[in-house]
């Protein structure tokens, strides 16, 4: 059972194994995914930084409404910020959406919209870090480099039996990536860390490497840490088919110039008319929102319901207006 892996002082044949095992899992049980299909480092691109943070579930309507608002990176440059930022309001990490912007214009005006084809080459690109590089090149151009992330980081640790550093993390995984299929493997490790070798309840009996690997599902997994707890109150405001929204300073560092309701003390208003959970991050909150009549100070507008999902919402007020009934669903998507 606890037979000690030999990586990283693995042998040509141990490694030759590994890759076999891992990719042949692969393309037998990996996920049906809309990025999947494509080699274009556009769509990669984006892919991969809407995966930061995000789940692949919460990814996969994001992403194709975002192309077919944006389908080349042509279109994504042209845009406005916040018309960027409306098609990414709900996935949250703005500042995602903002490089992507910057970065999206900085490859059409400096590099004649080529994607730079290596990953040190990527690198160079705003807000493309080490991770990012390595999957775009990998998987866009065949590059032979690893990557490196959450998942990536534990499985590779449960196969060695210890915590490994970041530095011999990546030496590790490039021991191992694959020279032909080096996308795909790298695509393969990360979902078998996603789908299989999970945080807290490994399905080792699923697992291709399984007989390789020294812990099996027995390595401490990393704490999570606490979570908060928040009460936090909104006013809502509706005259003659508008809404009053306000608009975050331009300066603060969460969500600068987004829009949301305005902050309502506690106990006012005509009671709560919603009460619902959002968790950002850490910290998990019980929103609850009443009728308020308009700040008689500090900024805001009436917004017409009709132009609503046009400005950059936060997550949070998008959903809010949806539970409210103030947009619905289909037309708040069909706007953006
Ligand atoms: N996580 C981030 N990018 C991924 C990809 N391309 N495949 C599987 N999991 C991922």
């Amino acid at each position: 059972m606890s037979q000690r892996s030999k990586l990283p002082g693995i042998t040509l044949s141990d490694r030759v194994l590994f890759r076999r095992r891992l990719l042949r899992w692969y393309d037998r049980h990996k996920r049906d995914l809309p990025w999947r299909g494509s080699r274009d480092p556009y769509h990669i691109w984006l892919s991969e930084i809407m995966l930061q943070q995000t789940r692949v579930a919460a990814v996969v309507e994001y992403y194709q409404r975002f192309l077919r608002r944006f389908p080349t990176i042509h279109a994504l440059a042209a845009a406005r910020a916040s018309s960027v930022l409306a098609a990414w309001s709900g996935l949250g990490y703005y500042r995602r959406a903002r490089m992507l912007h910057a970065t999206a214009r900085e490859i059409v005006c400096e590099n004649a919209a080529e994607f730079p084809r290596t990953s040190r080459d990527l690198r160079a690109l705003p807000g493309i870090g080490r991770y990012t590089a390595a999957a775009v090149a990998s998987i866009a151009f065949g590059e032979v480099t690893a990557v490196v992330d959450g998942n990536v980081e534990r499985v590779l640790q449960r196969v060695q039996g210890r915590k490994i550093a970041t530095r011999e993390l990546w030496e590790t995984a490039s021991t191992l990536v694959s020279p032909g299929r080096s996308g795909d493997f790298n695509q393969a490790l990360m979902e078998l860390g996603a789908t299989v070798c999970l945080p807290r309840q490994p399905q080792c009996a699923k697992c291709p490497v399984s007989t390789m690997c020294a812990s099996r599902g027995e390595l401490p997994t990393t704490k999570q840490p606490r979570r908060k707890k928040r009460d936090i109150y909104y006013g809502l405001s509706c005259q003659n088919d508008s809404v009053f929204l306000q608009q975050r300073p331009r300066d603060v560092s969460l969500m600068p110039g987004m829009w949301e309701l305005p902050e309502a003390a506690p106990g006012n208003g005509n009671g709560s008319c919603l009460t619902l959970r959002h968790s950002i991050t850490v910290t998990d909150y019980t929103v609850r929102v009443s009728r308020q009549p308009p700040p008689l100070h500090g900024p805001g507008r009436w917004v017409p319901r009709a132009q609503i999902t046009r400005l950059p919402l936060t997550g949070l007020a998008r959903k809010i207006l949806r539970a409210t009934k103030v947009v619905c669903k289909q037309f708040s998507q069909s706007n953006l």
